[in-house]
Formats: C-alpha cells, sequence, structure tokens
C-alpha cells in the first residue's frame, strides 16, 4: 500500500481483513504509512518516484499486489513501471490517469464521447483565456490543466477577478500545472461524489458520497481537500445513479479502452446535480480523501480480492460489491492554520474516542518518541456509522469530543444538509 493518509490508512485497516492477507506468512507492508496504519501494515519508507526501487522491493519481498493510494504516483506512471515488470497493481496507468492528471483531456474526451460537462475552452495563453471568457458569463470558473493538489480550480465572481486570477494562473502560480487553463461555464446545483471499480471492461458501481469542502461551518471560507464526508449521498438516489452510470462513466470507461487506455482501478466522478440532469465536473483516478474512509466503513465485501481482480482483469468474475445500508460519517480534525500553513507537533490523545463507536483514521500524524503529535494539515478523520445520517453525526462528534488535540480545529456541522432534509422528512 503506497501512501501515508487518512485514505490509505481506511485503505489499509480494510485490506488487512482481506482474505488474501488471512496467511500468517503474509506480509502487509505499507509505504511509507503513518502511525495509525502500524496497526495493520508493516511501514517501510520507499520513495514512490524511484520506481526501480519500488520494484526491486516488489521483487525481493515477493509482493502480490500494489495498492497506490494518491494521484501522483499514478500520474507519474508508477502502474505502468509495476506492470511492465510483471507485478499486479491496483490503480490506472498514466494514460488512463490522465483522466484527472489534464482536465483539458478530460474535456475533449467528455466531448468525444457525448459526456454531459460544463461548457468549455482549453487555453495555453493568456490572451487565449481573456478573449475565451468573453463567451462565458460571471462567475467565471478558471482551472489549472495539471495536478495542483486540488487548489488549481478559481471561481471569479467578475471580469477584473478572473483577469487577475489568470495572470496568476499564467505568471507560474500552479508551475507547470498551470500551462494550460481550461476556462469553463459555471454549473448550479448540487454536487455529489460517484465511485467505480474498473478494469477497462466490468464497471462495478462503488457507492456514494459527498464531502464538504469549505473549511468553516456552513460551509464557508476556502476550500480544502475536504473537511468531512458521509455515505451514501441520498440526493445520489438509484435513478440518478443508472443515469451517472450511462451517460457518464460507461461511456468513458468505453472509450479510454476504445482509444488504447484501458482505465484499472476506481473512477472517483465528481458531479454537478443540474436541473437538465448529472454533469461531471471532474474525475480523480483514486479514492477521494475522506470519502474514502466513509466508503470503507460501509463496505462488506473484500477489498483485497476486488482489487486483484480490477489489477487481473478479472472483475467480471466477482460478485457485485455489499455495503452495508447505513451512513457512515467522518469529521475531519485538522492542525489550527489548515488549509494555510497548518500547525506540526501538536499534542493528540485520542482518549476514549473508539470506545465511544467511531473509527479514528490517522490523516496527517506522526510518533515523537511514544508521544502521537499532529505531522500535517488533516490530522484525524473521527468516523461513525448510523442508521440515520443524524444519528451517524451523533456519534462522530462525541468521539470527537474525547479526542484531546489542543492545537487542531474541526467543523460541527459535517452532514448539516442531510440532517435537515432527514429532520424535514
Ligand atoms: P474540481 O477540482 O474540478 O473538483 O473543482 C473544485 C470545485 O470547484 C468543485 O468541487 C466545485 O465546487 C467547483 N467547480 C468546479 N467546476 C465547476 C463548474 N463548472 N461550475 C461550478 N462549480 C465548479
Ligand atoms: N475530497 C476530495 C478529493 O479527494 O479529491
Amino acid at each position: 500500500m503506497l501512501g501515508s493518509g487518512g485514505r490509505e490508512h481506511a485503505l489499509a485497516w480494510k485490506l488487512a481483513q482481506s482474505r488474501l492477507l488471512a496467511d500468517d506468512s503474509d506480509t502487509f507492508y505499507a509505504a511509507p504509512g503513518n502511525p495509525g496504519m502500524a496497526a495493520h501494515a508493516r511501514c517501510i519508507s520507499l520513495d514512490a518516484t524511484d520506481h526501480r526501487a519500488v520494484i526491486a522491493l516488489c521483487e525481493g519481498s515477493r509482493i502480490g499486489l500494489v495498492v497506490i493510494g494518491p494521484e501522483a504516483p499514478l500520474v507519474d506512471g508508477l502502474a505502468d513501471s509495476l506492470r511492465a515488470a510483471g507485478i499486479a497493481v491496483f490503480g490506472p496507468s498514466r494514460a488512463a490517469a490522465q483522466l484527472e492528471g489534464s482536465k483539458g483531456f478530460t474535456k475533449d474526451l467528455c466531448e468525444r464521447a457525448g459526456i454531459p460537462t460544463a461548457g468549455y475552452v482549453r487555453t495555453a495563453s493568456l490572451d487565449d483565456a481573456r478573449a475565451a471568457l468573453d463567451r462565458f458569463e460571471a462567475p467565471y470558473v478558471l482551472k489549472a490543466d495539471g495536478l495542483a493538489a486540488g487548489k488549481g480550480v478559481v471561481i471569479a465572481q467578475s471580469r477584473e477577478e478572473a483577469d487577475a486570477a489568470l495572470a496568476d494562473m499564467f505568471g507560474g502560480q500552479f508551475g507547470e500545472a498551470g500551462a494550460e487553463v481550461v476556462v469553463e461555464e459555471f454549473l448550479e446545483g448540487e454536487e455529489a461524489s460517484f465511485f467505480a471499480l474498473t478494469d477497462g471492461t466490468t464497471i462495478m458501481p462503488f457507492g456514494t458520497a459527498q464531502d464538504h469542502k469549505r473549511v468553516g461551518d456552513g460551509d464557508t471560507g476556502p476550500n480544502t481537500g475536504g473537511m468531512g464526508a458521509y455515505s451514501p449521498a441520498p440526493v445520489l438516489d438509484e435513478t440518478l445513479q443508472a443515469r451517472v452510470m450511462a451517460e457518464i462513466v460507461e461511456p468513458t470507461v468505453r472509450t479510454m479502452t476504445d482509444e488504447g487506455m484501458p482505465y484499472s482501478g476506481v473512477l472517483y466522478a465528481g458531479l454537478m446535480l443540474t436541473n437538465e440532469g448529472p454533469k461531471l465536473i471532474e474525475y480523480n483516478a483514486r479514492f477521494g480523501d475522506p470519502e474514502c474512509q466513509v466508503l470503507m466503513t460501509r463496505l462488506e465485501s473484500d477489498l483485497g480480492e476486488l482489487m486483484l481482480a480490477c489489477a487481473q482483469n478479472r472483475l467480471g468474475t466477482c460478485e457485485p460489491v455489499r455495503m452495508r445500508n447505513e451512513t457512515a460519517l467522518t469529521v475531519v480534525m485538522a492542525a489550527s492554520g489548515y488549509p494555510g500553513s497548518p500547525r506540526k507537533g501538536g499534542a493528540i490523545d485520542l482518549g476514549e474516542a473508539e470506545a465511544r463507536g467511531a473509527k479514528v483514521f490517522h490523516a496527517g500524524t506522526s510518533l515523537n518518541g511514544e508521544a502521537l503529535v499532529a505531522n500535517g494539515g488533516r490530522v484525524l478523520n473521527v468516523t461513525a456509522m448510523g442508521a440515520t445520517v443524524a444519528r451517524a453525526q451523533a456519534t462522530a462528534y462525541r468521539a470527537v469530543d474525547a479526542v484531546d488535540f489542543p492545537t487542531g480545529f474541526c467543523r460541527r456541522d459535517i452532514g448539516w444538509r442531510e440532517v435537515e432534509r432527514e429532520a424535514k422528512g
């Protein structure tokens, strides 16, 4: 398992329960892992950008499956290097990971395949981009083409603001990722996420989730990687999910395969539920963080078997994914300063949090001797299940309140939309 965040802790927790690891002689490695993952895996240091080192470790330890958690190594082609060495890997090739690695690539693919998404123009210079603004109305949506750690999207309320943002983007604010900018139509609606496993032939729905991107209560303040999430997302009902499969996910997977870039791994569709139906906002080539934490909490199927089946192009031999029919909700506890400059080193005592019925995933922690300390922006994901969103929320916050983390903070309203809907009945 490659990675070190809350997503990877949740995956490691679930993978450790797999039948594939049932034998005492099996060893589960996490690289680099984190103190939470150390309960399930042997954590080792490994430079994922050094493909030869990764292959050498896999060959030396006879690794049967590599799971790549984050997007950077995927876009960097690590899955290709491993496959070329005959090592099974869960995660798309470099070509297929362009669905996340290049916004322009994905928009063009949507156009070729007739997938509903916001109208757009790809631009490669400041002049082109400014001219493209003429074709749209405020608010303007501007996206750096490449990976920008979730920070590459600007929604500008005025032409002046858009002009200034474009100058920053082409001025190198996002480095190479901003060499191209996609200007697109603003979509109105509610956002939701849909996940599917695929080996390029079989596509298996893997559930839905909603996250809270803004740092503050009431969805205010700057964007973050996500301050909390819940699954399922009731707004994405069965009918809408069938439409997302038929109109968005299936044509994407089919087109990628037809064009010689078969997609293998998890495909995460960020959607806007508009008056005209679901439209694609973006794809990610990996699980969402913290969406993964709530999906894994609900998952009943053997994750290892599903991932190995994807890696071996035989997902069609697996039973459909089984998820508990309850809500899982996770609250992110972050270090003060996040999403700007998070304060590192703050002491953490998890206390009775898990005894109160939650699972605490480590997202950015490290050990200072015996002591657990904050070592990142998003630090803990306190995750609970419940028969309703309100109950899952109540259990999660009871556990949050048992955590002693003086330099941390969290939102107090994760799940508010659904809690309100439930209250209205
Ligand atoms: P992305 O990184 O593409 O998910 O964009 C980050 C956030 O910007 C999304 O989660 C949306 O809230 C917002 N966003 C992106 N594209 C659009 C769009 N075309 N219309 C409205 N909001 C958007
Ligand atoms: N939580 C959003 C993401 O993982 O991209």
